[in-house]
Order: C-alpha cells, then structure tokens, then sequence
C-alpha cells in the first residue's frame, strides 16, 4: 500500500528514504534573537520519528534586514552553528534529511533590530506596514547577495544536508522577478532577464560557497495571481536556468503572503480544492530533469501517491497536514490511513498565529510539539462528569481519560459534534467533521462513556463525581423583527429544520461568521442573497485568511453585502432596513434570516449552584463560558484536562 510514496528518491547525492517532505513553517517557537529552543528540536525531531524522509525548516533570516520574526532561527551569526547543529544530529538519527531554508522578506518584514531599515528592489509600500523601503543599491545586491552565501556555508557547517532558497510567496526573491514589485531600470529590472539576474546571482554565489554534495533547493513562485504577478511561462523558464545554474531541486508554490487577501492563495483554506499547486508544478517539470517537489492541501495518502504516481512529480510536501497530524507518514506506513487527524484548512491555529507573531498551534493537534506518551498521568484519577459532546467536551475528556481519570459524557442530542455540525454544514466545511470524528473515536478507545440523547440529571447522586464539565456550548440569540411575518434563524438552516427549497429571494440579517456562511450556503443554491448588516463590520470573527477566501466566495455569487443597514421591518416579502441615514426596501423577500449572535448556555452552571454544588468542582469551559473560537476552546479544554 502507498508503496510509491515510500520509494527512495536521490536529491544531488542525498538518497532521501521516501517522498514525504515537512514543507517550509515558521514556528515562533524559537528562543528569540535568532536561537535554538528545546521546543524546535522537538518539534522537528517529531516529524523525524515518524518517518518524514526530508524536512525544510521554517524561513531563516540571513541579514538583519530581513528578520521578520522574533522567534525564528537565524544562520546570520557563526554564534548559531551549535545550536543549529544539535538540531540536524536529532533529526539524523531518525534517517531523515534536512534543509535550512534562507529568506530575506524585503518590502513586507514586520520586525527589524534597532538602526536598520527596509529595503526592496523599489520603494513601493508595504501593504503591511504602510513602510516604502528604499531601493536598493548596487552596494546593497552586493551585501545580500554575500549574506545568503554565507548563511549556506554556515547551514553546511551545523550539519544541514541542504539549503533552500525561498523564491516564493512574495518575499525579496519574488520581489525582484515581479513586474508588480520591481520598478528599477537598471540590469535587475525591465526584462524578464534582468529580473531573473538577482535569483540566478544569489543561486551562483550559494553554489561557490557550498560543496558539490549540498543540496540547494529552489522554492520557486509558480503564479502570482494577480496583474503584473510573476506567471507560470516566466516562473518556467527561470527554473530552466536555475537548474543550469546549479539547484538540485525545485519546490513549487504560488500566492503571495503580504495580505491575507492574498494569502488565501498561498496557504489556501476549505474554499480552495486540494492539491491546487500540483498542475503549476507538472508544467515546470516539463522544463527541468532534476526532481520536483509540490505542497499545497495535500491530506490525504491516496492524494499524496497519485501525485507521485502521475509520473511528472517525485516528492510530495505536507504542512498543515503535518501540523494537524505529525504522524501522518508512520500512519501511511504502517496502512493505519484511517488513524490520520486530517488538517480541516481552518488557518485557525497556524499561519493565523504565526500572522500575529504567535507560536504555532492548531485545532486538531492541542499536543503540538509533544505526543500522547508525553501526557503525565495525573497522580490521582478522578471520577468526571462531561455535559456535551462538543469540540470542547470531546477535547477535555479525551486527554483526562488518557491522563488516567474515568470519564462520562453526557449530550441531549443523538450524536457527538455540537455547533461543529452545523459548521460542517456549509459548503466546503464538511471536512469539519474531522475536528470531531477523530476525538470521538479516540475517546472511546480511551475508554470514556457517553450518553447520546440524555440530558444530565443533576437530581441524580453527584457525589460520585470528583469533577463536573460543563461544555455545553450556545444557542441562537433569535430576533423580534417588526412586521407580520416570522423570521427563520441561520442554525434552523443548517440544521435542516428550515428548508430553502422553494426559496429565490432571501435576506440575511447580520454579516458575522454565520450569516456569511450562510450566505455562500444559499448563493451555491442559487438563491438571490442579500445581507444585511447594521455595523461597518463584515466578518469580524472571521480567520483573516478565510474571511478573504469567503467573501471571493460570495462575489462569485453575486451576494449582496450592505453595511450600516440595519432592519426596520419584515411585512408580506417586502423588507425595508436602513441606508445611509434613510431606509431602503427589498421586496420579493421569501425568507429573513437572523445570524446576530449567539448566547451561552450556562443554565447547567446555575442548576447546580441552585442544589448548592460545590462551585469549586464545576468547570465551565468553550461556548458556555462565552468563548466561541474553535482553536481557544480546544486549547482551554486541553489545559483543564491537564490541571487535573
Ligand atoms: C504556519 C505556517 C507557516 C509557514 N511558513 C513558511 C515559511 O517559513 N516558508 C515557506 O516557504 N512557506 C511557509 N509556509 C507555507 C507552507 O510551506 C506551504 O507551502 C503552505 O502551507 C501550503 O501547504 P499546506 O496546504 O500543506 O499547508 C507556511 C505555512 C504555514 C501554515
Ligand atoms: S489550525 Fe486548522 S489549518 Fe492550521 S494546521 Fe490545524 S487544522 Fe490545519
């Protein structure tokens, strides 16, 4: 099974012992100014153990002026090579490879030390900070280029099987081939020669610096989607010339990750089908002989293998889905497919963290960075009452009952998922059930009970439990609307209670997570959907990388979005909400819906408080205790099963 996947492939004169590659990930995991943590080693050494045959580290700054995190590894200094080196002797031991990967961010780095300043191939705004950086002179090409050639000796130094040079997403190396970015008219701008003169120049001196066996990999911008953008017959023809220049490999991407509007395309989400990078790298095979690589919503091993298999791509990158699930490749292995916590392309935890300089994390993987034998055992197991099988519910009782503490759940509805299942219900989302699917399986193997159509009875003996969850989640806040007739609400739509089937018309009232999905739910049926919203706000609580993805969504729907519009009324299909100070009317209305909100469900909390429970042992956790995002209830869940 999968045996294609698992076939060796040479790199230069590396044998690599299969075609799974860890894809380039900033972690912010790092120690600060430039080291080695404890929880990087892990966290690469993770992926090693379970049979990763290559890994290229998250992006390493080369030159102050490209540093764009506080916590990320660095090979500017010398001071570095031991750290680093311990980091490549972990992952050796596994028998798997790794390559340093080198970046310089030019026009978009967010962070600089003291006394430097940005710097790009023309002095055009970055769209992040607002900062022009100068144009860089001659000098500068000069100091850079020599900077990534050192930054490769020392890679070589501490032990690394390669380099990558990140030629993608939009960063100083995209800059230069750009005609969005690069303005200059000297020798580095105008034609497509002069604007392939700074990549080819840097993988020259990288080459010169570093033995013949290192590997130098090239992440090359497929497609930049945007006018202007860097295009698939230009990136093809530099790879044409970057392997005559000595990279042994290529690594194919696209998207640019200044903007989130555009980093949708970059590091897609559920609106994006899997594998979107795969054709972009067939046709650059077309021009090249030595091996390439692709990433991009890759999650499956059936996906993973007909890439293969198609015969015009060899090795396979795997980031999200790594992050979600480091044993993704043992799993494949060992034919336990059906084990795999699939990454549900939420941008939640990842790259939305990494956004705001956080450290990575995700929703389907609280244990990030360490594994379920690492979870102490708890010294004393306790007997815990669960009420809902929601995320939180299912997160909190999988990881006490691993630790050793005897768990029961409870949940008035039939099945497990809560507010999930409504999420899932949207199109593109089903792959949501995967955030419950795994947890619930896992729970039972953990031996946790639970009771399915069965509120929790709090006149039963409580005694018995040491400990009392309540994870049971919100309900819709439904809205009075002046009029003769009766609004329906967004969960009744989801859930199937309300049926859209004879529906043409329909009006949305609020643009926040749900009335947006709504929107795309009713827009794929063809139904003609407005949304009205009476704040500025659309999709406030939204991931910044989905928002951008969705609302293309709805313009590919043609879906009406009004801001500051709130409704006055709803009579006989006819709405009228405001506009500008005044009112405006929506007639042949087939249905109103309300999205505004939802509201906690604590009334468990208050029963118990009533029968003078002990406050001390009721944990109140997720929705009820008016959290509301996906990735911060999971990770409160698991921190409370873990203070047991
Ligand atoms: C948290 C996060 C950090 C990333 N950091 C980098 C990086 O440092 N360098 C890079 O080339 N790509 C980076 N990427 C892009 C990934 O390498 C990959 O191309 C992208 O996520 C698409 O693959 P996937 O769908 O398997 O995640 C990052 C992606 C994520 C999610
Ligand atoms: S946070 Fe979401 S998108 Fe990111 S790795 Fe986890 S499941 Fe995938």
């Amino acid at each position: 099974m999968y045996d294609t996947l698992f076939q060796p492939v040479t790199i230069n004169h590396t044998v690599l012992k299969n075609r799974v590659v860890m894809a380039p990930m900033s972690t912010n995991l790092g120690k600060g100014g430039g080291g080695v943590s404890e929880d990087q080693i892990n966290y690469y050494t993770e992926k090693a153990r379970n049979e990763v045959g290559l890994i290229i580290t998250e992006a390493m700054s080369v030159h102050p002026t490209g540093a764009h995190r506080v916590r990320k590894m660095s090979l500017m200094k010398d001071d570095y090579i031991p750290e680093l080196r311990r980091l490549t002797d972990s992952v050796h031991r596994f028998g798997t490879a790794i390559i340093a990967q080198i970046n310089h961010q030019g026009r978009t780095v967010t962070f600089m030390p003291d006394g430097y300043s940005a710097m790009a191939p023309s002095p055009i705004a970055s769209r992040k900070t607002g900062i022009v950086p100068r144009e860089m002179t001659q000098e500068d090409i000069q100091e850079l280029l020599s900077a990534f050639a050192k930054a490769a000796m020392r890679a070589e130094q501490a032990g690394f099987d390669g380099v990558e040079v990140h030629g993608g997403h939009g960063y100083l190396i995209t800059q230069f081939l750009s005609k969005r970015w690069n303005k200059r008219d000297d020798k580095y701008g105008g034609s497509l020669d002069n604007r392939m003169r700074f990549p080819l120049e840097l993988v020259d001196v990288i080459r010169a610096s570093v033995s013949s066996d290192f590997i130098v990999s090239y992440r090359i911008e497929s497609n930049e989607y945007a006018e202007n953008g860097v295009t698939l017959s230009e990136s093809c023809k530099l790879a044409e010339l970057l392997q005559e220049h000595g990279v042994n490999v290529i690594n194919v991407v696209g998207g640019n990750n200044e903007v989130p509007e555009e980093q949708f395309k970059s590091i897609a989400t559920m609106y994006t089908p899997d594998c979107y990078f795969v054709e972009a790298a067939e046709e650059i095979k077309k021009h090249v002989t030595v091996p390439v690589m692709v990433a991009g919503k890759i999650r499956t091993p059936e996906e993973a293998e007909d890439i293969i298999n198609g015969g015009n791509v060899d090795l396979i990158l795997l980031g999200r889905t790594l992050v979600a699930d480091p044993e993704w490749a043992v799993k494949t292995k060992e034919g336990r497919a059906q084990d795999i916590h699939r990454c549900v392309s939420c941008n939640a935890g990842c790259i939305s963290k990494i956004n705001e300089q956080q450290s990575i994390s995700c929703v389907q993987n609280t244990l990030l960075g360490t594994c379920v034998s690492h979870l102490k055992h708890a010294e004393k197991s306790l007997n815990i009452a669960v009420v809902g099988a929601g995320i939180t519910g299912l997160e909190f009782s999988l990881r006490a009952a691993q630790r050793g503490h005897k768990v029961t759940v409870w949940d008035k509805s039939p099945v497990p998922g809560g507010q999930v299942l409504l999420a899932a219900a949207s199109p593109d989302k089903g792959v949501f059930k995967e955030l419950i699917n795994w947890r619930y399986k896992e729970c039972k193997e953990n031996g946790v009970a639970f009771y399915f159509n069965t509120p929790f009875d709090v006149h039963q003996d409580l005694s018995k439990y040491d400990k009392i969850v309540v994870a049971t989640g919100a309900s819709p806040i439904r809205l009075q609307i002046k009029g003769n007739k009766q609004t329906i609400d967004a969960w009744d739509v989801f859930d199937g209670s309300s049926s859209y089937g004879g529906w043409k018309k329909a009006v949305i009232v609020g643009a926040g997570a749900t009335g947006l999905e709504l929107a795309h739910l009713l827009g794929h049926h063809g139904i003609e959907t407005i949304i009205v919203e009476m704040t500025e706000n659309v999709g406030a609580n939204v991931v910044p990388t989905v928002r951008a993805a969705l609302l293309n969504e709805l313009r590919r729907y043609s879906v009406d979005i009004r801001t500051k519009a709130p409704i006055v009324s709803y009579n006989d299909g006819v709405v009228i909400c405001g506009s500008d100070g005044s009112t405006t009317t929506i007639e042949n209305v087939d249905a109103v819906i309300t999205a505004v909100g939802v509201r906690q469900n604590k009334s468990l909390v208050d029963e118990l408080t009533e029968i003078n429970y002990d406050a001390e042992n009721i944990i109140c956790l997720g929705d009820a205790n008016g959290r509301g995002d996906i990735l911060v209830d999971s990770a409160s869940a698991f921190e409370a099963a873990l203070a047991l």
